[in-house]
């Protein structure tokens, strides 16, 4: 296999060996978002090597800060610039990254300046009204293509916000918290479901303080957030955690195979992220994990897997919140369970780097099976028997990684076109699924 496109995929017999994953993608973009405006330098290690991350880099550059990646060891060192950045003489490229531009945004509504900032194709199609909304509350400026990218904003001295998101959104939520930063007074944000807390983990490693708890009522407990504007943040020395993300297409394949036997090492095990393990050995994947360790609030460990059985898996409500980004592979790897995966409650999977909805749909039906497409979701029989197909990525790096696994079990080669659009998160994969796959 290669990483040019189209790659070709051929079945496997299991998958065996260990896989160290590059830094959690959600924690390397806030990390260095946060290093950039902190005080003193920052070390980060095993930063996300991912074009998405890259982005934020090159945006974080664009502000004015300074850093470097050592060519031996990767490390990224950057030297923070406290919470004034400098006007950007280009817009802000932010690629494919969704994250990038929203997170990114909440701190520059801060700034004394205008920033534009740009993205590619499909970046240009996804809804950023959820950012605009509450950063033009808080006092910005920002001009937008009908609620999509570019975005034109001006900075401004920020109010506080006492704001009810209406989409589970952590990118939304991490955008307001860093826009807190800048804001006169306390700033609340409630989610309706509890999205991955890496924006309040990331804060509080860089010193500084906010308040989290439950609210809401019976069933549909929501989360609320409070940050006090005007603190100053210190740079840290971190270890980023292996990507739980990236990690889900190997867990996936492994449950292919009966006989798999795979090791993780140092995986971020974040309670939040961390509910595809319980979906997994809920399937039947057998999962243990040693060497439990915190690393500035983020929980790590590593992970022994062994494949089994694959029984059926029902991913709604809260649970499609929790597994937005893992949705994409365990629907490729429905039709060769017992009884079958339904997903429901999963909307915003439209509006993702591709409609993964129609993407998943589309490709699972080229490979033979039997798809049920929903507005919210897919519900994929079990027990069915795949081929090999010429397939599309859609630009999508997960859907591109999502149909290398599946391909795995079916009968006869698959090819992927438009495959490089993996190192969106994971440039290394393909090699990586070639290195651990027993044939
Ligand atoms: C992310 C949140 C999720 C997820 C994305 C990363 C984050 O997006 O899909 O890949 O790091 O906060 P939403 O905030 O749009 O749900």
């Amino acid at each position: 296999m290669k990483t040019e496109a189209p790659v070709i995929v051929r079945p496997a017999r299991n998958l065996r060996g260990s896989v160290r994953l590059p830094g959690d993608k959600s924690i390397s973009h806030r990390y260095a978002m946060l290093a950039g405006i902190a005080e003193g330098p920052s070390r980060l290690e095993n930063y996300s090597t991912g074009a998405d991350c890259a982005s934020t880099l090159g945006c974080m550059r664009s502000l004015g800060v300074a850093w470097e990646r050592n060519h031996k060891d990767g490390i990224i060192e950057v030297q923070g610039r406290g919470l004034s950045l400098t006007a950007p003489k280009t817009p802000l490229d932010c690629g494919n990254s969704g994250s990038t531009m929203r997170m990114l945004s909440g701190i520059v509504a801060g700034q004394r300046f205008t920033s534009a900032m740009v993205g590619d194709e499909s970046l240009s199609r996804r809804p950023m009204a959820r950012v605009i909304t509450p950063l033009s509350a808080m006092g910005a400026q920002i001009e937008s293509h009908d609620g999509k990218p570019p975005l034109r904003i001006t900075g401004a001295a920020l109010k506080a916000i006492d704001y009810a998101m209406p989409v589970a959104s952590a990118q939304v939520k991490s955008c307001l918290l860093f826009a807190g930063l800048f804001a006169d007074g306390e700033t609340r944000i409630e989610e309706p479901l509890r999205t991955r807390d890496h924006g309040e983990v990331a804060l509080r490693a860089f010193g500084a303080k906010l308040e989290r708890k439950a609210c809401g009522q019976g069933a549909v407990m929501g989360h609320e957030v409070r940050i006090r504007g005007g603190q100053r943040l210190r740079g840290i020395e971190a270890r980023i955690p292996g990507d739980l993300s990236s990690a889900a297409f190997f867990l996936c394949a492994a449950a292919l195979f009966p006989g798999s036997q795979l090791t993780i090492p140092s995986l971020l095990m974040n309670p939040t992220r961390a509910r595809l393990l319980d979906i997994l050995m809920q399937l039947g994947l057998r999962i243990s994990v040693t060497q439990l360790d915190e690393i500035h609030g983020e929980l790590v460990g590593s992970l022994q897997v062994e494949g089994g059985r694959l029984t059926q898996a029902t991913i709604a409500g809260p649970d499609s919140a929790a597994l937005i980004d893992e949705i994409p592979v365990l629907a490729a790897i429905a039709p060769y369970t017992e009884q079958g995966i339904e997903v429901r409650d999963a909307k915003e999977l439209r509006v993702k780097e591709s409609d993964r909805i129609a993407a998943l749909a589309t490709n699972l039906r080229l490979m033979g099976a039997q798809v049920e497409e929903r507005e919210d979701g897919l519900k994929i029989p079990g027990g069915q028997t795949l081929h090999g197909a010429e397939l599309d990525s859609f630009g999508d790096h997960r859907i591109a990684m999502a149909f290398a696994v599946a391909a795995l079990r079916a009968q006869g080669e698959t090819l992927i076109r438009g495959a490089e659009s993996a190192a969106i998160s994971y440039p290394a994969f393909f090699q990586t699924l070639e290195e651990v796959t027993e044939r």
